[in-house]
């Protein structure tokens, strides 16, 4: 995900390290952590290991390791899609990601806060009847250790699940 992150410039191809917090306040809010999840832009691994010690097998790859997400099959059959996506290639990620789970997946993307309002994403969220979580969360991601500036944007985890009935909730994480 692109990010503003004052005295940086915007890293080639998003390679944003998701802290390992974020990626921790997620798990309570999702169908189960014991299944084979695919981490399809995993970069340097940091969601991948977070999201091992949750306890979930994780297949992990990544254009710059030679599977596009957008193009290829998964590295393994599995139930869930979690992962940081590429900010200007977002909305595919979460297309692709609902059009490969199976029937009991589920999909966790990590987004802007914001990313749910606009009009043209309302098949997405608001008129997709397996949108079913949005988890904010209430302190900004410090996206490089060393930053000394703050963080400029707020995100949330937002969750997709084909066994959710009803209407999408709202939950906080710390
Ligand atoms: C924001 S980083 C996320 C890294 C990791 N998920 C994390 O949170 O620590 C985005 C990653 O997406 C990868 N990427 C960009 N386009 C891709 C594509 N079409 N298919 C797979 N990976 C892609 C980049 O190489 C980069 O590693």
């Amino acid at each position: 995900m692109s990010q503003r992150d004052s005295g940086y410039e915007r890293k080639e191809r998003d390679l944003y390290e998701t802290p390992e917090w974020v990626t921790m306040a997620l798990a309570p809010h999702l169908p189960t952590t014991d299944c084979v999840v695919w981490e399809p832009a995993a970069g340097g691994g940091k969601m991948v290991r977070a999201l091992s010690k949750i306890g979930f097998d994780v297949a992990a790859s990544d254009i710059e390791t030679g599977r596009d997400f957008l193009a290829q099959p998964a590295p393994k059959p599995f139930r869930a899609v979690i992962t940081n996506p590429p900010y200007e290639l977002a909305t595919e990620f979460i297309q692709r990601a609902l059009g490969l789970v199976p029937c009991n997946g589920f999909v966790a993307m990590l987004l802007r806060t914001d990313f749910d309002h606009a009009k043209t994403r309302a098949n997405l969220f608001a008129n997709s009847p397996v949108f079913s979580k949005k988890v904010v969360l209430t302190k900004r991601i410090k996206w490089f250790e060393d930053s000394k500036g703050q963080p400029s944007f707020n995100h949330a985890w937002f969750i997709w699940n084909f066994e959710h009935e009803g209407a999408p909730t709202l939950a906080y994480a710390p």
